[in-house]
């Protein structure tokens, strides 16, 4: 992987910040987007700007190929079928989707983890309402699950285990397969929240049995405010539509009205045709990289930061070390010392970092914290810009005065 190369493809990486180069560490958050992705919507937008499915004039003929495209181009990438990609706006409301369109009874039960992401709880959390519990798998102090809580917490009531692919504060790759295999032998269903892991590690839902997988495409190079879930065809087909509108049916009478096939069934509305084809476009552009090299490459990123993080004093760095099992992720607290106080200094020297509760609040609890500070690295990072990170951290004990 040449990510000298790869860089020039990131026009935003050539800004300057405060003076200062870029040094963007906030992929977990957005990643940025390559000109490729950037070129495609604004040809659709100069070329074939049309809505889909509607018209039967040229460009919205191309614009329907394009889109179409897109969805099998996402469905491939995770070895499903292109009826099984459902367009949303993002993960959240792909998960807000399975949590409003399952058929859930009175008593049961979904089994989720303290590591996610607010939206793979909160939707779950709003069905306790309707009579469902809720029940969270703990994590070890290496930030792993505690895999035997599993087998525990899953009961015969258990409708759904919703897990994420990778933690967004821990960078903790979780085993799906053996997760998938201990919810199936229960007659459970598996929703993975591949938010963090989809454009990060291989992911065949094949293999995997997944039922439901949600991502976002902003955060694997596209454009924001496309996602999709992938559900299996003949869940889809049971479940009940969660938005109504135009495009989602089939025949509309002043008394009733029938769904049109999935996934359209879905889709209600004029959808971000302009997201999904830069979605497609930023499949093609991680395929022509290589998902495996993006992985090593970000295995090799963690493991130079880890090393150097051992140097570090009066510091906590969270989340294993083994780096097999961990994301180009790197979450820390400098003792005593709000994140944000500490990604203030760090934005004065360009580099860019989230701080906060991470969208993680169960997590914050769990770790007795309330804020942390988050790196996060992506195809386009490199050694140096580590460097850099680690080298401002002397202004921030400056500051400070930590020794
Ligand atoms: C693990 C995880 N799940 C879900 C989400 C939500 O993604 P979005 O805001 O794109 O819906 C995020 C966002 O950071 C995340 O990290």
């Amino acid at each position: 992987m040449n990510v000298k190369n790869i860089r020039q493809d990131f026009p935003i990486l050539k800004r300057k910040v405060n003076g200062k180069r870029l040094v963007y560490l906030d992929s977990t958050a957005t990643s940025q987007k390559p000109k490729q992705v950037i070129e495609a919507i604004t040809d659709f937008y100069e070329t074939y700007n049309a809505n889909v499915h509607r018209g039967i004039h040229k460009l919205s003929e191309e614009a329907t190929e394009h889109y179409e495209s897109s969805r099998k181009k996402i469905a491939a990438f995770i070895s499903a079928r292109p009826d099984e990609i459902v367009f949303t706006r993002n993960a959240t409301e792909s998960i807000n989707l399975v949590a409003n369109s399952l058929d859930w009874k009175k008593g049961d039960e979904i089994v989720t983890t303290i590591m996610e992401h607010h939206s793979n709880i909160v939707p779950w959390l709003e069905l306790k309402d309707q009579g469902m519990k809720v029940k969270f798998v703990d994590i070890n102090d290496d930030g792993t699950l505690k895999m035997e809580q599993f087998g525990k917490l899953i009961t015969k009531n258990t409708k759904l285990v919703a897990v994420t692919g990778c933690s967004n504060v821990l960078g903790t790759i979780n085993p799906l397969a053996e997760i998938s295999k201990i919810a199936h032998d229960n007659k459970s269903l598996l929703l993975i929240d591949a938010a963090q892991s989809a454009a990060h590690t291989k992911l065949d839902v094949a293999a995997i049995n997944a039922d439901f997988v949600a991502f976002s495409g902003h955060k694997m190079l596209a454009p924001t405010g496309i996602g999709a879930l992938f559900a299996k065809k003949s869940l889809l087909e049971k479940m009940k539509p969660f938005m109504k509108g135009g495009d989602m049916i089939k025949e509309v009478t002043t008394e009733s009205a029938t769904w049109n096939d999935v996934p359209y069934k879905f889709e209600a509305g004029t959808p971000n045709v302009a997201g999904a084809i830069g979605f497609g476009a930023a499949i093609d552009y991680i395929n022509r990289i290589g998902i495996d090299s993006i992985r090593q490459h970000e295995k090799e990123l963690i493991g130079y930061a880890l090393k150097l993080a051992e140097k570090e004093k009066k510091m906590t760095f969270y989340g294993t070390k083994h780096i097999e099992e961990r994301a180009g992720i790197l979450t820390f607290n400098f003792e005593n010392i709000h994140g944000h106080d500490v990604a203030t200094i760090l934005d004065q020297e360009g580099i860019a970092i989230r701080s906060g509760h991470l969208c993680a609040q169960p997590l914050m609890s769990r770790l007795s914290i309330n804020s942390a500070c988050r790196a996060s690295f992506y195809l386009y990072t490199t050694e140096e810009e580590i460097d850099i990170l680690f080298d401002a951290f002397k202004n921030v004990r400056k500051v400070f005065r930590i020794d």
